[in-house]
């Protein structure tokens, strides 16, 4: 997909942010990719020519840590190529340059800085602004040849050039919306670097549908495509069936833990679009496997293995099946542990990796593209609002929204308490504003009073993030009086439950599921 655009390598330190750079320039319309540290030379090298530039992430740890052992240093300086070090990045160049960085007084949020120096970088930015920044480290000296080009409220430097080079360092966060022209500098930098800004969902569009031409064209077999109840597998499928026609056969695998009703509302939304999904209804299968069991990434185990076994039956009834196709999007990639410097935090099933048993070649047309990329492929490929508009669901479904011992009742009632939540959203007209909403419950108990008498009952959390791309999330402060009809509503209505809560901690630090 990235053959014909001129391309920017955002190195991942593991900064939260590093997902949303690539976001931001890709929405400026450059094709952005991440890569960790160590793999820097080789993808650069494995590019061709097509990098144009590079841009150095924030991350967690200090520069002073990695002295002498960061040889990416040598390779991003050494390559010749425009650079842009943000906060631990910027932070980095100026070490790697021969500069110095030590501990300051942390500037933490909402900060200004004034610029010192004219420079292109900073065309259209006033003599003052406000950025996002979130340090507590400093560049105490600049490298040789290194020119201050702005400073914070508090005299730091916050941003230098080496001269005579188009390698620039920013201590504060571009990519945050808070840093009010933040989009300004990005797009300076990439025009000063000459990347041409080609990535239009448009074009994806057609480079997916020629990239699946040559991966399946070739082939006579059915492909079968896992339909969940969100926005990914459906659009993948959509583009699979634009290639093979006939030949692919839409899966809807009822494990049991779907919304309430989801199965009939997306079995309808498919068929308008002439994707009359084959549904099986392996309900009992799963949910007895997952009885009692504690550890969600168990589960997930559990429910990816049981996943491929239905598909195994499938293809051997159907008898020419060669290609499975997966709604995989880029975040679950890199989540699942598939980068180097990033961590597993949750091994997201459908990125897992399937067993070879399965004798199934995995086709995923939407792993290099976040969400609202997919959304809007979805949009171009005539998908309805229903399906693109849908909140994001994870592949093992309300498994995950379960904490502790799992059992069909506490399954039940993270249901019916999810849709109350969901029905009241769209009631206020708040679903569309919203990443995610749904209900968790786990083992806590909490005594209530129903009608005269005690009851013991569930506690109910819910959960409503608004997020970008599910990296990084945040809490969504709704109405007091749409909290109070959903927790009233569920405490009345859901039998068992007394108690409801409200989830208010961002991502980082905790993730949006529970488990
Ligand atoms: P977390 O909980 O990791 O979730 O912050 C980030 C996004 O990923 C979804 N999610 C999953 N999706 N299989 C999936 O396909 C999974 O096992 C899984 N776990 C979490 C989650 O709903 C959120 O949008």
């Amino acid at each position: 997909m990235s053959g014909s655009h001129d391309t920017v390598l955002v190195v991942n330190f593991g900064g939260q942010y590093a997902h949303l750079i690539a976001r931001r320039l890709r929405e400026l319309g450059a094709y952005a990719i991440l890569t960790s540290p160590g793999r820097f030379g080789e993808v650069l090298e494995g590019s061709g020519d097509r990098v144009k530039a590079v841009v150095l992430s924030g991350g967690p740890m200090s520069v002073r840590d990695l002295a002498g052992r960061s040889g990416v240093c040598g390779e991003v300086l050494g390559s010749g190529l425009p650079v842009l070090g943000i906060c631990f990045g910027h932070q980095l160049l100026a070490v790697c340059g021969g500069g110095v960085v030590g501990e300051c007084e942390g500037e933490f949020g909402r900060a200004f800085v004034r610029i010192v120096r004219d420079d292109p970088l900073f065309e259209g930015w006033g003599g003052v602004e406000e950025v996002w920044m979130s340090h507590r480290e400093c560049v105490t000296s600049l490298p040789e040849g290194a020119e201050v080009l702005a400073v914070s409220g508090r005299g730091y430097v916050t941003a230098f050039r080496f001269k005579g080079s188009l390698v620039y360092g920013v201590q504060f966060h571009p990519e945050v919306k808070h840093t009010r022209k933040g989009r300004v500098l990005l797009r300076n930098f990439l025009r000063l670097a000459g990347v041409e800004l080609s990535w239009r969902p448009a074009n994806i569009l057609e480079e997916i549908l020629d990239g699946l031409r040559r991966e399946l064209g070739g082939s006579k077999g059915r492909v079968i495509a896992a339909i969940s109840g969100g926005v990914d597998s459906a659009v993948a499928a959509a583009l699979v069936r634009k290639v093979v026609g006939d030949r692919l056969v839409p899966i809807l695998v009822d494990h049991g833990l779907f919304r309430e009703d989801e199965v009939g509302e997306v079995v309808s939304l498919l068929k308008s679009l002439g994707l009359d999904p084959l549904v099986i209804d392996a309900r009992e299968r799963f949910l007895s496997r997952l009885e009692g069991i504690e550890d969600c990434e168990e589960r997930r185990r559990i429910i990816g293995e049981e996943f491929a076994t239905v598909f195994k039956e499938v293809a051997e009834s159907l008898g020419d099946v060669e290609y499975l196709v997966q709604g995989t999007t880029y975040p679950d990639v890199i989540e699942s542990g598939c980068v180097e410097s990033a961590d597993r935090i949750k091994s997201h099933h459908n990125v897992a990796g399937l067993p070879e048993w399965l004798g199934l070649k995995v086709v995923e047309p939407l792993r290099g593209l976040y969400k609202d990329e997919v959304r809007e492929l979805g949009r171009l490929l005539g998908l309805p609002e229903g399906i693109i508009g849908r909140h994001p669901f994870p592949g093992p479904g309300l498994a995950v929204r379960v904490v502790g011992r799992f059992s069909r009742a506490k399954l039940e009632v993270v249901r019916r308490a999810s849709r109350i939540l969901e029905e009241e959203l769209r009631r206020a007209g708040l679903y569309g504003d919203v990443w995610q909403a749904f209900a968790v419950v786990g083992d806590d108990r909490w005594v209530g009073v129903k009608g005269d008498s005690r009851e013991v009952g569930y506690v109910v959390t819910l959960r409503v993030v608004s997020s970008e791309d599910a990296m990084t999330a945040d809490w969504v402060r709704l109405p007091y009086d749409v909290l109070d009809r959903v927790a009233s509503r569920i405490t009345s209505e859901v039998e068992g439950v007394t108690m409801v809560t409200y989830a208010v901690t961002p991502k980082p630090p905790s993730t949006i599921e529970p488990c």
